[in-house]
């Protein structure tokens, strides 16, 4: 046989690397090929086809110099005195410049291949599908909920580790321990927060919202039903001061002004989810410092030193902007307003709720308890109506199934109770951790503000018609059974635990 590439070329070793090279480029270039056309297959096909394949490819093509290495010396023992030179190119030899350009056009291609490959594996190492499904099991809660969020479309990379090459590699190291402790089953349930290491939300919340907008006051309903038998319905519609501004946009008011653009609030928390706060200081934009200790949360000044400080950010209000495990109140509430449950079903609100706070070890054993649970229930109090509106009923179980699917994850034992939600006061403190009344600043006896009118005003409250009315300038909280004022003088979430007082 007439050799047309230098004889060390022929050896068994370069051989086999060359034809599992090819056969390795083919193989990722049909999965590309038929993901693309498909559209997402699995999300293992990016690990297998942009990092495991390539990998292998490079180690395939690593296998044909090693060959040609160990034949050069093989033959130049065996007495071919050509071999015995170290290595020399001479492109007057017709078999040295097939050589070359077979060399030349395969680095290009791979060069090629690889500049793409790599920026596939990098975009795809910072997709969704990597993060919320190739690590299913853990990541499964955050993932689903995700989805029914604000923040749907915005990926976890963008707010988890943000721009730079600093923070890829970083996530990357620390994403290397992740996949371990998640082979191995190391990790906690649930994922406990605050998250250590939290990118500063300046690098990442602060590159999609500019801190200086003014939002102004924003209208929002929240849409309440009783757990009663006609599970009245109780909107209450806030307009909620939300503010900002700066110098360039002139305006300056509301609670992102106060809170964060031209201020700097430290604190001091005594418990790791940061709730129960002890001490406060502010320092405004005229350089005035503040100092507020907790009257019911006492700490010695000599104590204060212990305990880490934190400077306030978006963070500490905004912890659940997306991943937000909704209560079972709230869901339901939610599902009645939207008609997905039918609010004229009796005691539908809390024979839902009755069914959702069931102890559940496995998602799919929750779906058929919650389907016989509610019907068992129709069937004991309302036989009439488990006859005569089933679909109804149906219909309920349906809501309340997808309810669970979307907020309950028992396998990572994630539920709304298991994380705080710092926006608001309703079921957990929130606003309510500093604005309670009871932080008091020593030398000026000055309070931080508990009124609620501070933070948003009630523009209409109540079923019925006269409930509707809009009054702009505010009514007063009117609490819809009668607690007398305990509302005035216990947080909300004293009461509101997210089951609605069952
Ligand atoms: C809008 C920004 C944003 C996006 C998008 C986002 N996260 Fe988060 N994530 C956060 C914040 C803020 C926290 C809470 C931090 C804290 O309390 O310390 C958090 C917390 C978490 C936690 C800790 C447990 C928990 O549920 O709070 C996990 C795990 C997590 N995120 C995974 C993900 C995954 C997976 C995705 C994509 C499917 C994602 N995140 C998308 C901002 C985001
Ligand atoms: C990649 C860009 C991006 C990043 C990063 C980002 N957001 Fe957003 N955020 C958005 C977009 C886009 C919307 C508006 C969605 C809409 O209105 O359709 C939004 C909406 C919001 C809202 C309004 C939610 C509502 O109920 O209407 C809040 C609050 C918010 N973001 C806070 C944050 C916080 C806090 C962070 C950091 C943890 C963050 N965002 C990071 C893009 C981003
Ligand atoms: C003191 C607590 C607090 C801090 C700190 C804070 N926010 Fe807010 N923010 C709120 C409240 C309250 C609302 C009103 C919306 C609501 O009730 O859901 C809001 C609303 C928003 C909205 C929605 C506005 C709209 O048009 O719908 C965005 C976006 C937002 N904040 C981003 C940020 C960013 C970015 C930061 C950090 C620079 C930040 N917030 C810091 C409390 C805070
Ligand atoms: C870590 C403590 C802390 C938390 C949590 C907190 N605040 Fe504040 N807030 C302060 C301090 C301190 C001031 C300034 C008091 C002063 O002026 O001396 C303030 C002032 C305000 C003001 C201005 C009040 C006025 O006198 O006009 C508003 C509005 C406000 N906060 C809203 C909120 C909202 C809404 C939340 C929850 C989303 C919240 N704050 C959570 C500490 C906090
Ligand atoms: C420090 C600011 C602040 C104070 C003081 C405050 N609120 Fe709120 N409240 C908020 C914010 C912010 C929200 C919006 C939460 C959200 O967007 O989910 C809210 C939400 C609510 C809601 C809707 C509850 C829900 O989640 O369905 C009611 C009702 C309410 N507040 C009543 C009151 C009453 C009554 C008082 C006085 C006893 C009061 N608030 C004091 C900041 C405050
Ligand atoms: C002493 C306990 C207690 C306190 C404190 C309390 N509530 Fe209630 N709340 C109740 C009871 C009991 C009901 C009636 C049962 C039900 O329907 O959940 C109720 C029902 C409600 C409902 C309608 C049903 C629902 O859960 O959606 C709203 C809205 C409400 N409360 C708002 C508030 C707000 C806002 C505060 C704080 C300003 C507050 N409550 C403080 C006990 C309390």
């Amino acid at each position: 046989m007439k050799r047309r590439l230098p004889s060390s070329a022929y050896n068994p070793i370069s051989f086999f690397g060359a034809i599992a090279a090819i056969v390795n480029f083919i193989v990722i270039v049909s999965i590309v090929f038929i993901d693309h056309v498909l559209g997402g297959l699995s999300p293992y096909v990016g690990i297998i086809s942009f990092i495991i394949l390539p990998s292998l490819l490079f180690l395939c093509l690593l296998l044909i110099p090693i060959g040609m290495h160990f034949e050069r010396r093989r033959l130049a023992r065996n007495g071919d005195a050509s071999q015995a030179r170290s290595f020399y190119l001479d492109l007057g030899k017709p078999s040295h410049q097939r050589a070359t350009i077979i060399f030349s056009t395969c680095t290009i291609i791979f060069l090629l291949a690889t500049a793409m490959g790599s920026y596939q594996a990098y975009e795809f190492t910072e997709s969704v599908t990597f993060c919320g499904q190739v690590c299913h099991d853990v990541m499964e809660p955050e993932f689903v909920a995700y989805q029914y969020s604000p923040h749907a479309r915005v990926t976890c990379a963008q707010c988890h580790v943000g721009k730079g090459a600093d923070w890829y590699v970083r996530s990357k190291l620390s994403g290397a321990y992740q996949v371990y402790a998640a082979a191995f089953d190391l990790y906690p349930r649930p994922v406990p927060t605050p998250i250590k290491n939290l990118r500063p939300a300046r690098e990442t919340c602060e590159q999609c919202h500019w801190p200086d907008k003014f939002h102004g006051s924003q209208e929002k309903l929240f849409n309440h039903y009783m757990v009663d038998e006609e599970n009245t319905h109780w909107p209450i519609r806030l307009l909620i001061k939300t503010g900002g501004g700066s110098k360039e946009t002139g305006l300056a008011q509301g609670i992102h002004w106060h809170m964060n653009i031209a201020n700097e609030i430290d604190y001091i928390a005594t418990d790791e989810q940061r709730q129960e706060i002890a001490w406060v200081r502010i320092k405004d934009h005229q350089g005035n410092v503040r100092e507020y200790m907790n009257e019911e949360n006492p700490l010695e000044p000599e104590d204060l030193a212990k305990y880490e400080m934190r400077r306030m950010d978006c963070i500490d209000c905004h912890n659940r902007p997306t991943h937000v495990y909704r209560s079972p109140s709230r869901a339901v509430n939610t599902f009645l307003s939207m008609g997905e449950i039918e609010p004229s079903l009796p005691s539908a609100k809390r024979i839902a709720i009755e069914a959702l706070i069931g102890e559940y070890s496995v998602k799919d054993s929750a779906k058929q308890k919650i389907a016989t649970q509610i019907e068992q229930a129709y069937a004991d109090e309302y036989p009439e109506t488990w006859e005569t509106r089933t679909a109804d009923v149906k219909q309920l179980i349906a809501s309340t199934q997808e309810i669970y699917r979307r907020n309950f994850f028992p396998e990572m034992k994630v539920q709304w109770d298991v994380y705080p939600d710092n926006i608001g006061h309703f079921t957990s403190p929130g606003c309510y951790r500093c604005h309670n009344g009871s932080f008091v600043n020593d030398e000026s006896g000055e309070v931080i503000t508990n009124d609620c009118n501070s933070c948003h005003v009630i523009i209409s409250q109540g079923s019925g018609a006269n409930g509707q009315a809009i009054a702009p300038s505010g009514l007063e909280f009117r609490h819809p059974v009668d607690i007398e004022e305990a509302w005035k003088e216990m947080a909300c979430s004293e009461c509101h635990t997210g089951t609605s007082q069952l």
